[in-house]
């Protein structure tokens, strides 16, 4: 490694010694591996497969971040797939292995000054990220998604889609309406505002509190939780204030409101979460925003109401005001709750197809879903160069394979309401999220020049994005 025979003195000479331990042990043969390591491995098949190999003989799949490895008790497992088997791991000590084919990475935990290098030319990278945009604007830029080989994203354009990951099934939108119109219109006499806003979760890069605020000037919202509270919550809920799960009082408070703001913290197409689903799923009309492509995914074409369909926070008020005098008009929106009227073939379809199950022990979930596509993936790569380098003129090359910006790419955050360049320079938004979202580029740019200088050191990042930053000033970029 280039670090070794550097000066290591002082402080640095334990760094440097670990490295060069790191180092030795990475280049040894594979019948290196401890036996005892990998002996005590659990092992099971699943149906199908007829992956008769070892556990010494199988590819290795590292899980690099942390706090994620869908495995337990240990650090390793063997996983039987659809067609093939692995090992998993999270131990980092076989980072440099040959056998280890293939690093897994969950975008919420990934940054590039910690990212595993050298990169190998034998390793292929592959991404977990379901959470919001916001975790990580670094895959968000070509620059950062592009270092990956395969991909598990909110994405439909992902390798293995996570899409629909908050929506548990086609049972849970057809759930009758949990309270009636005829109930919601006597709550509203007694003085329940007709849009309920629930929110804490306050400084994000959607700025939906800005929005939000706008709208309040037009129309009556109750708003809980630390964002632009106007109500308190009942000291029976205090604690579920922030929950997303389904907590039974929770749910039955919530449902009286005839509509629910639904703004997601960062928007991206396909980003879309139980903020959306839960009000669908309880019989309240979501004014979301979000996906711009939400009504792909849509029951049918007249189930949301969606804040970007409409100039003003004005405008928008007027048609919920006008809705909430018209009972035959609201009702409209829960007509699907009828299965005929379920309309969206799209989405009836992926519910239908997906493998992964939400809350459903009867299939696996994504995580592990995502871990077997990339073991099979890998080891389909494995066969065809070997036949390849057996027989050249026979066999094609396995095709590279990385992704595109489409699997990730949430656009540069803009503000809630108005244009950026009308904010004041002290704003609080501004001076976070559009900042974060270009050093975001930066590092994917810094990134990716340490793996092309086959640096091993990812911490010398901060001077590649400065020698970025010159040669582009000098005009050679
Ligand atoms: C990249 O660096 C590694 C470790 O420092 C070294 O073994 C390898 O030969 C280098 N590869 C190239 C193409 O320079
Ligand atoms: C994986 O992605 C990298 C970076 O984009 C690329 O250089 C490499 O060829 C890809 N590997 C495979 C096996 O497709």
């Amino acid at each position: 490694m280039a670090l070794l025979p550097c000066v290591c003195l002082g402080l640095f000479g334990v760094l440097c010694w670990v490295l060069d331990a790191a180092d030795r042990g990475a280049f040894q043969p594979q019948s290196a591996l401890s036996e005892m390591e990998f002996a005590s491995v659990v092992s099971y098949r699943g149906p199908g497969n007829t992956d008769r190999r070892s556990n010494k003989e199988l590819p290795i799949l590292l899980w690099w971040s942390g706090g994620l490895f869908p495995h337990f008790p240990g650090d390793t497992e063997r996983i039987d797939c659809a067609t093939s088997s692995c090992l998993a791991t999270s131990n980092r000590k076989v980072q440099l292995y040959k056998r280890t084919t293939s690093i897994i990475f969950y975008g919420t935990d990934f940054r590039a000054y910690e990212a595993p290098l050298p990169r190998l030319r034998h390793q292929t990278w592959a991404l977990f990220h379901e959470e919001s945009p916001m975790n990580n604007y670094v895959l968000s830029h070509g620059p950062g998604i592009r270092l990956f080989n395969y991909t598990a994203t909110f994405r439909r354009e992902s390798d293995y889609p996570l899409t629909l990951q908050w929506l548990p099934s086609l049972e849970y939108l057809l759930e009758p309406v949990a309270v009636s119109l005829e109930e919601k219109n006597r709550l509203r006499r007694e003085g329940l505002a007709p849009v309920l806003y629930m929110q804490s979760h306050c400084d994000v890069p959607s700025d939906r509190d800005r929005y939000v605020k706008e709208l309040m000037k037009y129309i009556t919202v109750d708003s809980y939780g630390k964002c632009l509270n106007n109500k308190p919550l009942p000291e029976y809920l205090e604690d579920t204030a922030t929950a997303t799960g389904e907590e039974p009082k929770f749910m039955s408070f919530v449902a009286r409101y005839k509509f629910h703001l639904a703004l997601e913290n960062g928007l991206c197409p396909d980003y879309m979460t139980e903020k959306l689903w839960r009000p669908l799923h309880q019989g309240c009309v979501p004014v979301y925003r979000g996906s711009p492509v939400v009504a792909d995914w849509m029951p049918n074409d007249h189930s949301a109401i969606i804040i970007d369909d409409f100039p003003s926070p004005k405008a928008l008020a007027d048609f919920l005001i006008g809705l909430d005098e018209n009972d035959h008009e609201y009702a409209k929106y829960l007509e699907f709750k009828n299965p005929s009227r379920i309309t969206n073939t799209r989405l009836l379809e992926a519910l239908e197809t997906r493998e992964w199950g939400v809350n459903d022990m009867s299939k696996p979930n994504y995580l592990n879903g995502f871990e077997c596509y990339v073991c099979d993936q890998e080891n389909a790569r494995l066969a065809a160069e070997r036949a390849y380098k057996k027989a050249p003129k026979t066999n094609r090359p396995p095709q590279p394979k990385m992704a595109s910006n489409s699997h990730m790419g949430c656009p540069l955050p803009s503000p809630g309401y108005g244009e950026a360049q009308d904010l004041p320079s002290d704003d609080g938004w501004l001076q976070i999220w559009p900042q974060d979202y270009w050093q975001s580029l930066d590092q994917a740019e810094g990134l990716e020049s340490l793996i092309r200088h086959n640096e091993s050191d990812p911490s010398l990042l901060w001077k590649h994005i400065q020698n970025i930053a010159v040669s582009r000033a000098r005009g050679k970029q």
